[in-house]
């Protein structure tokens, strides 16, 4: 062999059967090749195992769909390259035109904006509730047919906790699917519920990190492989370098999981007992409203704190300017701490009935709590706040 084709046609390194690596390698190729055209086209008729092309599957995706799948207790799962992505075409792949979708003005903006203003260019009418109002929910679907309701708990930024159980056997009732964003309530949270179909920004906590994007959508076998056939033609495939990383971090999920959650309680402790703070949203708090529904629906109350500072607006904006610790940025779920002032995330688009509906005011800052020493957070929250209020 020449060197120019010893170049392109590298030499193997079989790996013998008794010695594995511990960790799988990634699969960082585009194309598995099969020894003849029959054996290809026995995969294509879905005949055999095995993997063709990387924007349908390869065996590092599939290693982190089977661990996704595990951990929300489902039997199949479909990565992609970002939450909004497996959002996106598992909308794409159950609704037509015609149907009829139920969401909430509490949802994440970019679902709400693709189901309002991609969807609703495609003939799919969707109706926006709040996720408090189930009798809403209730008499939405007792008079209008519905393919799906859409939603999501805790709620972003707001944390309410919605009623899984309620909401489920609403839908069942009325013949309509489930998607539940599980992105803020864990890879390992509300499996035990009759949801048909998970969503997760892997962004967050799956990665942990802050260094790879990435989206699942989990559920059971056949609605999967039916989101499987659009998917490989829209192809908003993840990366296997990417899913690689993700991986890594899932290893240490429930470390990261439980120590954000011990240290979001103790801030959420301290906001509450601070006199510039006229209201904290955290589940865990025994005060907050969603307490008692989250503490059977949810292992571990989340990571996220969301409080009102009384001198609304622009303190929210001295405040989050005075935090050392915190960086100003969007996303939650990694190991650095990070806030949301009030004023990058007023409701936008609403009518003021709906606006009311996201809970968020003036003052509303939102907290992602990382792995920090809890006394270093609190020291800087303390020293942030009486910065602000001066
Ligand atoms: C609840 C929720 N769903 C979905 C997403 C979208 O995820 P990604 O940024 O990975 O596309 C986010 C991102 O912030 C989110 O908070």
């Amino acid at each position: 062999m020449k060197k120019r084709t010893r170049v392109t046609h590298l030499p193997e390194v079989p790996v013998p059967p008794d010695n594995r690596p511990l960790v799988a390698p990634i699969y960082q190729s585009v194309k598995f090749t099969f020894d003849d055209v029959g054996e290809t086209q026995r995969y294509w008729r879905r005949e055999r195992d095995g993997f063709y092309y990387s924007r349908g599957s390869n065996p590092t995706l599939r290693q982190l769909e089977l661990a996704l799948a595990e951990l929300q207790g489902r039997d199949a799962c479909l990565v992609a390259g970002s939450g909004v992505a497996a959002i996106a075409v598992t909308l794409l792949g159950l609704l037509r035109a015609g149907d009829h979708v139920v969401y909430f003005a509490e949802l994440y903006g970019p679902t709400r904006g693709f189901i309002r203003r991609v969807l609703g260019r495609y003939g799919v009418a969707g109706t926006m509730l709040s996720v408090d109002d189930t009798a809403a929910l209730e008499r939405t679907l007792a008079t209008t047919p519905t393919r799906l309701v859409v939603f999501e708990t805790p709620t972003n930024p707001a944390l309410k906790v919605a009623d899984i159980g309620r909401i489920t056997a609403l839908a069942r009732a009325h013949g309509a699917l489930t998607l539940l964003d599980n992105t803020l309530g864990g890879l390992h949270n509300h499996g035990g519920f009759e949801v048909d179909l998970f969503a997760h920004s892997l962004t967050k906590y799956a990665s942990g990190h802050g260094d790879a994007m990435g989206g699942a959508v989990i559920g059971r076998r056949e609605l999967i492989e039916s989101l499987r056939e659009d998917f490989t033609v829209v192809g908003p495939t993840l990366d296997p370098h990417a899913a690689f990383l993700i991986l890594r971090g899932l290893r240490t999920y429930f470390l990261r999981w439980d120590a954000q959650c011990r240290n979001a309680l103790r801030v959420a402790e301290f906001l509450a007992s601070r006199p510039e703070v006229s209201r904290v949203r955290y589940p865990g708090l025994p005060a907050d409203p969603g307490h008692a529904l989250a503490a059977r629906q949810m292992e571990g109350f989340g990571t996220l704190v969301t409080f009102d500072l009384a001198a609304g607006l622009e303190a929210g904006t001295r405040f989050a300017e005075a935090l050392e610790l915190f960086a100003i940025a969007a996303s939650l779920g990694s190991t650095e701490s990070l806030v949301v002032a009030p004023a990058m995330q007023q409701p936008r688009g609403f009518t003021s009935e709906h606006a009311a509906w996201t809970d968020i005011g003036p003052g509303t800052v939102r907290l992602s709590i990382g792995i920090e020493d809890a006394d270093d957070l609190v020291d800087d929250l303390r020293q942030a706040l009486e910065r602000s209020a001066s």
